[in-house]
Order: C-alpha cells, then structure tokens, then sequence
C-alpha cells in the first residue's frame, strides 16, 4: 500500500490548520491511534475523544446488567435509558456512566471481547454517532474511532486512517499489557485483534475501512516519533491546499465569457428575488477540475445553486428530456450543459464530463439523478464514484434547502439556503481500490456524499428549525419519489 509521503509535506506550519478543526482518526484496534490523537490535540490545542470509550462504557454497563450483547433492543434501551458522558480534554478523554468515571474499568480483555458486537448494532451507533457529533459540531477536536471520517464527521478539516500490520499492533498490544499487568499470551492478542477486526471491518453498519478522502499512513515500520509527525503533517495537506486556491479566484473572474456573465446576472437576480442565503460560499474558492455535487429537490436548483458560482464557468450534466424543449435546450448547451440518459448507464455522457473536467473544467451534478423528497437526501447513485474513479477530480458537496414551493421575499414555509461543505479530495483512493471492488468504491464515495449532505443539513436545522411544512411535505414526497424511481432510473 502507498504510504504517505511525509517529506512532500515537511514544509508545511501548525499555524495553518483553522482553530475549528475536526480531525478524524479512524483505524483498526492496536495501530496507535490514542496515542497520536492526543499527542496531535496537544500540538494543536484541541480537544482530544476516544469514541471507542463510548462502546466500551456501554459494555461495561450491559455486563453488570446481564444485559446481553448480542441483543439489540435491550442494549439500546440501556444507552437510552442511562447518562453516558463523554469529557473530553486536552490529554485525555474522561467517560462517566451514570455519573460514574468508568475510564479504567472499561480496558480489560473481557470489555475487549464483547465491544465489537455491542458497536455492531445500528440502534446503539445511531445513538453514540448523536453524541458524538454534539461533541465536535463545534470544532477544535481530535476524535478517534471507526467510523468517524465517513459517518459522524463527514465534512472533517482532516481524515487519517491509521493502519499496522496485525504482528505489529499485537506487538505494542502485548507490552501495553505487560505494563498494565494483564496476562495474556502474544497468540491469544493476535487471534483476540485479527477477530476484532474482523468484526469491526464486516459489520453492515458503518463498518471500518479506509475512506476515500482518507490520508492513509501505514505505522508499522515507524518509531511513534515518525507516526505523530506523519500524523500531523496530513492535518495539514487539506488546509494547504485551500490556501493555494485563492490566488486563483482573480484569474477566473477575468476568465468569465459574456454569456456566463450574462447568465450569472439573471440568476442573481432570480436568487435575490428569492432571499437566497448563502453559508460557506461567500467567495469561496474551489479547484479546477472540481466536482460540485448538488442535492435536488426542485426545478429551481440550478438557477439558485448557479447564482453561487459568479466567478467561474462550469459544465452540468443536466437530463437529456431538457435539451429537447425549446428554448430550455438552447438555454442549456448555451452554459455548456452536457445532457445525460439516465435509463441505464450513459458511458457517451460520461465520458464528455470526464473529459472536460481532466481539461480543468468544473462540473455540476445532481448525484442524485432526480428530485429526491425535502429533508431525506440521497441516496446518492452510483454515477459520482464512476466519475471519480475516471477522473480523481476533488469535490465540493453543496447542500440546497428551501427551494421547494418557493415563495418570493422569503418564507415562512422553509428558508432558502444555499450551503457549501469543505473540498473533499481523494486521498485514499487507489489504497481503497487495493482492497475494493471498484462497484463498491464507488457505493463508498456516494455514502459519503449523502452524509456530507445530511450533516450540511442538520447543520442549517441548527440554524433554524425544520419546519411543519418541510415535515409534511417530505413524509409524502418520499412515498411520491419511491414510486417515481422505476419510471426515471428504469430499475
Ligand atoms: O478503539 P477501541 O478499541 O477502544 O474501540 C472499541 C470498539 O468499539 C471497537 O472494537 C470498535 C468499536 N468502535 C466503533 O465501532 N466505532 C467507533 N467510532 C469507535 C469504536
């Protein structure tokens, strides 16, 4: 597996990772990832969460209880029923149940050999990913787990998958053990994590694997020195690489042709007209070559997303059936569109879209392939991962809410926010093509596109509250849409 070339990146200043960072540290049991999540929350003053100490508290809990693990409703009961805390520090992350500091009673061997099964349960992780993302909304976290970078923090500042080979992690296991004073023989850790991982890895739910966005660094010929430094250093490449975006922002205003000036006036003015908010896109810069994959919930998406651009030209892969509806068609290939057959898989339509964003173009799409209900994204098709295999092109998901059922100057049906997600760059791609089939990669890098549009969404919920009207409206698009979905998709 490639390994993360530290010396590309030795250059690089602590100064520019932003104070609100999230850092993601997923990796399976054994490859240091305590050790190097606090060591990087010290050295970048965040605040440092162990998520695994969550499931292991929750063991705990069940195993005085006779609770048993292999149960879903009784252990989700449990976590309902029951206080669990989660203080995080600047050196170490404190877990209290029931007001009470578990942090040392939740390391034994036998914590170890239930705490798979407990986290295996969707019912138990949908109500620890909760928690866990009230902790680090905020920002300023290191956090560590399993499923951190692709379900609890999708849109994180930095994602490392921590990696070792299994002798190595048994290795550090046995003597962290042997200074613990548990006994336990190297085969017995060896079969103990090889099973760990094994559970962890083929769950159904949120399993553990490395993420498409992820920077993978392989530890196992590393001193811990070399391993905290490697780590540090890939906080760093998402940030650096935003800073190089600005100077480009000039260039591309200069750029701009008479008909997208034009076209941009119109949408400005249609998005003003509507009250368009914008959160995270005031100015933003994004790459060349760059994916920006829109949520869809109305007609009027384009021209409200599309007012956002404003500097730059893009190419969008818009349905075929518009090309043919005069004047949309001319209007469409006018801005560049390229019309896409969604019946089946339309190779002609992707290979245009590949080629113009490998010349630097950016491309809008709807990963969706339609109009999906208000307030339930996704699911996102299989169509984004092909074109990001094709192309490695990175991506920006931008979330849209409020433009169904449209009112003019402002709402009270739902506000009208156009809301923008970190650049998502796939670091971890070829290693996950190592392991994965390219049908499941691609099925990786759609699951992570609707969770950055589920977190952009609860994120605007915050800001204001789901509405009556979005409630109703959804529970019955979303009958509507399942019912649509063999017309448009022919399967
Ligand atoms: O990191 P750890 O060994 O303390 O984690 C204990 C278990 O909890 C591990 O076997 C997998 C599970 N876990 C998880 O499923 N998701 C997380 N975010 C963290 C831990």
């Amino acid at each position: 597996m490639k390994n993360f070339h530290v010396a590309s990146w030795q250059h690089l200043q602590d100064e520019i990772l932003p104070r609100d960072a999230v850092i993601a540290i997923d990796g399976p049991a054994g490859s240091g990832k305590s050790t190097t999540a606090k060591a990087l929350a010290r050295r970048f003053n965040l605040l440092y969460i162990d998520t695994g100490a969550m499931y292991r508290a929750l063991t705990l809990a069940a195993l005085k209880a006779q609770v048993e693990c292999s149960q879903e409703g009784p252990l989700v009961e449990l976590a309902a029923n029951s206080i669990l805390e989660l203080k995080p520090g600047a050196a170490e992350s404190t877990v209290f149940w029931e007001g009470k500091d578990v942090s040392a009673a939740i390391r034994t061997p036998e914590i170890d050999a239930m705490v798979s099964l407990v986290a295996s349960h969707p019912g138990v992780r949908k109500i620890m990913v909760q928690q866990q993302q009230s902790l680090g909304r905020r920002g300023g976290v290191v956090m560590e787990g399993r499923d951190i970078g692709s379900v609890v923090f999708p849109l994180a500042t930095a994602k490392i998958f921590l990696h070792a080979s299994l002798e190595a992690r048994v290795d550090r296991r046995f003597k962290q053990n042997q200074q613990r004073g548990i006994q336990a023989s190297r085969s017995e850790l060896t079969d103990d994590v090889a099973l760990r991982d094994k559970k962890d890895s083929e769950r159904a739910t949120s399993p553990l694997a490395i993420g498409p966005d992820s920077i993978v660094i392989d530890s196992s010929a590393m001193t811990l020195e070399e391993q905290n430094q490697a780590c540090a250093l890939a906080c760093l490449v998402n940030p650096a690489l935003d800073l190089e975006l600005d100077t480009d922002l000039e260039t591309g205003l200069r750029e701009l042709p008479s008909n997208y000036r034009f076209a941009y006036s119109i949408m400005n003015a249609v998005s003003r007209f509507f009250g368009l908010k914008e959160v995270g896109c005031e100015g933003k810069a994004v790459p060349r070559g760059c994916i920006l994959a829109i949520n869809h919930v109305s007609l009027w998406d384009p021209p409200l997303v599309g007012s956002t651009f404003r500097r730059f030209r893009v190419n969008t892969l818009a349905k075929a059936e518009l090309f043919k509806v005069w004047p949309m068609g001319s209007i469409f290939r006018w801005v560049d569109s390229i019309p896409i057959k969604r019946k089946g898989f339309d190779a002609s339509a992707f290979e245009v879209a590949s080629e113009s964003l490998r010349d630097g173009n950016n491309l809008v799409i709807f990963p969706e392939g339609t109009r999906r209900a208000i307030g339930h994204p996704g699911p996102v098709r299989n169509g984004l991962g092909i074109l990001v295999q094709a192309t490695k092109a990175p991506m920006v998901p931008i979330f849209i809410r409020g433009s169904y059922g449209r009112h003019p100057l402002g709402s009270i049906l739902s506000p009208l926010e156009v809301s923008y997600g970190p650049v998502i760059r796939w670091h971890g791609l070829e290693a996950l093509l190592e392991s994965s089939d390219p049908k499941n990669v691609s099925r990786r890098i759609a699951q992570l596109c609707l969770a950055a549009y589920e977190e952009l969404q609860a994120r605007s919920f915050d800001r204001y509250p789901q509405t009556e009207f979005e409630i109703n409206t959804g529970k019955k698009q979303l009958k509507k849409f399942e019912a649509r979905q063999k017309k448009v998709f022919g399967r």
